[in-house]
């Protein structure tokens, strides 16, 4: 059974996609089998960083599914990297017309919130990856909710800068709504920083702050911090990663790995904590 992880933010343009591509990368490159979830189908940007535009009138993707029915192995792709593979977002139909999964999954009502998690909860294909990254929109709406429902956990990127650090409250605590209402299981894994320029002193102000912000509201904060680079920005034309073109020992490549290893430690953690207290449940059961 895979550990499915939602990768959320209310503000767009924070690193939502970046970061779901390099963790999802560095997990496949330590031997995990790793699926991607483009599930911010109006962009298709994390399709666009792996296998580049879908072909609409011949490659189906995630849109074609939530319309028209069928399975997800139906559009499951291989990626150029071993383990890695992608359930990709077509964002418009053969007839070159843009999806809206939002309308389709409100009209369908309380079935459209559970709609993503049927899908993958049904699929013994998919249930025999290790882990499934889940790439968001930059909205709070029906696809994140049900994006986390589907989810074991949820993760947040955020900038240095006044906007993303302002959405932050936002983020989390629909997050927690879902948890509270609908996923009891869903586990805030964390916040990280995606993007830090460390040369200016407003950015490490930043950081500080928002260590006091996670520590008071009991979200943990990675110790990762990934640096600001301009290579990031023409990666997915070439469908490449900064694994690709840099060194081990530069910043960007080395926090991606860091903060991957950090998340694995803290799911471990997180899963032995839970099953020490169903232990002590069951034994009070027991009593
Ligand atoms: N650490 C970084 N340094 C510099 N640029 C970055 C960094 N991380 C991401 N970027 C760039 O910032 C832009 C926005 O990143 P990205 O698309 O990952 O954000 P997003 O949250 O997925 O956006 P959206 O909300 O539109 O889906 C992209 O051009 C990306 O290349
Ligand atoms: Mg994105």
């Amino acid at each position: 059974m895979p550990r499915i992880i939602s990768v959320i933010a209310q503000k767009g343009g924070v690193g939502k996609t970046t970061s779901t591509i390099h963790i999802a990368t560095a997990l496949a490159n330590m031997g995990f089998k790793t699926l991607i979830i483009d599930w911010d189908t109006s962009q298709g940007n994390s399709t666009y960083s792996t296998i580049g535009h879908l072909d609409s009138k011949n490659q189906k993707g995630i849109c074609h599914i939530i319309a028209n029915g069928g399975t997800l192995s139906e559009v499951l792709c291989k990626t150029k990297t071993p383990n890695l593979f992608i359930i990709p977002s077509e964002v418009t139909d053969s007839r070159g017309n843009a999806y809206s999964i939002e309308s389709t999954l409100t009209q369908l009502g309380i079935e459209g919130y559970t709609l993503l998690k049927e899908l993958i909860s049904e699929n013994d294909e998919i249930q025999d990856f290790q882990f499934v990254l889940i790439d968001n929109t930059p909205k709070l709406g029906i696809e994140t909710v049900s994006s986390l429902i589907a989810s074991d956990y949820f993760i947040t990127p955020v900038q240095m800068t006044d906007f993303s650090l302002g959405s932050i409250g936002q983020t989390i605590s629909t997050a927690l709504k879902v948890k509270k209402g609908h996923n009891k299981d869903l586990e805030a894994l964390g916040i990280f920083v995606s993007s830090s320029d460390n040369r200016i002193n407003k950015s490490k102000e930043a950081i500080v702050e928002l260590g006091e912000y996670c520590k008071k509201s009991g979200i943990h904060l990675f110790d990762s911090i990934i640096p600001i680079a301009s290579k990031f920005a023409f990666l997915p034309r070439g469908q490449q990663t900064i694994f690709d073109v840099t060194k081990p020992s530069e910043r960007g490549h080395k926090e991606y790995l860091k903060l991957t290893k950090e998340m694995l430690s803290r799911m471990i953690a997180l899963e032995k904590a839970s099953a020490a207290s169903a232990k002590v449940t069951t034994k009070g059961a027991e009593v």
